[in-house]
């Protein structure tokens, strides 16, 4: 029988003094403050066109990523480079913070070399202090639903008025990264991200949200939810084309042409979200 692995990452008390400890405690900045580092910093910002949307790491990754059940980032250092299906290829965990750079932050990559890069990956190894490489983490990978109802859009929308707009406002642009990220709009995530899947969206909001009362929502108001948000307006991801080349392609990914559909009532839920006969 394998040992269980603890979900207890270190306080940022214990970080140690001296130049690493600089760049874990910058790494946590970046994570948990990403727009404001970024958008602070006049260098990175190009011809007024922002570096990255409003959100923050925090956003999605929930106490800077040690939060255990809102996608947890303790124990990725241990377990990246792994495969990923989406890319085709194997990816190292500099690539993965990349991929949710352009994708959930709709940003920039950051260069290979580049300094905030490399404090964000001690930052990660800090938090992921005693996990054995290649452990199976039992919190990894819970926010999905596996068998996502057919939604109904117009459920959604009154669902999110009771429930929602305290914090994330009610034209879905939020009230700051940390405390209502942006849901929709051009300061939210593009459709390329993983949050822009109904099974991921629908997942997330029932164990995460609202915050106060997590798992509240049935599967059906979480699936209703998931449309709602997912219909509206986003950035468009540039590279559907090159993702999952090998195959394997999610039917459930909300993009351009689905969220057209929606709003003119062609949309075929059943094989949206894959259902069998
Ligand atoms: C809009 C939401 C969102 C934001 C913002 C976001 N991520 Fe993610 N991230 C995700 C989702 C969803 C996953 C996939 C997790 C899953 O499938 O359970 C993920 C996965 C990851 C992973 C891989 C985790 C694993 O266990 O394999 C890393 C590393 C990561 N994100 C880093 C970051 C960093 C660093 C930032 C900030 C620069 C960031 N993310 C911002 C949603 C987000
Ligand atoms: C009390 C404030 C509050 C309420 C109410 C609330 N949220 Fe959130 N939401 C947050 C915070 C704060 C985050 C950032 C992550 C975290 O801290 O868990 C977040 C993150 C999110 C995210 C991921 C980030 C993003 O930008 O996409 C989604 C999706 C989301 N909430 C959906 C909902 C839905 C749907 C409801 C209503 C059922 C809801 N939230 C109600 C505060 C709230």
């Amino acid at each position: 029988m394998k040992a269980t692995i603890e979900h207890n990452p270190p306080s940022l008390d214990d970080v140690p003094e001296g130049p690493l400890g600089e760049q874990i405690l910058r790494g946590y900045e970046l994570t948990n403050a990403t727009s404001e580092v970024l958008r602070g910093e006049a260098a990175t910002v190009e011809d007024g066109q922002a570096r990255v949307n409003a959100l923050s790491c925090t956003s999605c990754h929930a106490g800077a990523g040690m939060d255990e059940h809102s996608s947890s980032m303790v124990g990725v250092s241990a377990v990246y480079p792994m495969y990923i299906p989406r890319s085709g290829e194997i990816v190292t965990l500099e690539e993965r913070i990349n991929g949710c750079m352009v994708r959930s932050m709709n940003g920039e990559k950051f260069a290979e070399d580049d300094e905030d890069l490399d404090a964000m990956v001690a930052y990660l190894t800090y938090i992921s202090k005693d996990i054995p490489v290649g452990a199976e983490l039992p919190w990894r990978h819970k926010n999905n639903m596996d068998n996502v109802p057919v939604p109904n859009v117009d459920d959604g929308e009154e669902l999110y008025k009771q429930s929602c707009i305290a914090c994330h406002a009610a034209d879905g642009a939020g009230t700051g990264s940390n405390s209502g990220p942006a849901l929709w709009g051009e300061e939210s995530f593009n459709d390329g991200a993983g949050l822009a899947r109904m099974s991921k969206m629908a997942g997330y909001v029932q164990n995460n949200m609202p915050i106060g009362q997590e798992g509240s929502l049935s599967d059906q108001e979480a699936a209703d939810l998931a449309a709602y948000i997912l219909s509206q307006d986003r950035p468009e991801w540039q590279g559907h084309a090159n993702d999952w080349p090998n195959g394997g392609r999610p039917t459930d990914l909300m993009t351009k042409e689905k969220r057209d559909q929606v709003n003119d009532g062609s949309i075929d839920w059943e094989s949206v979200l894959g259902h069998k006969e």
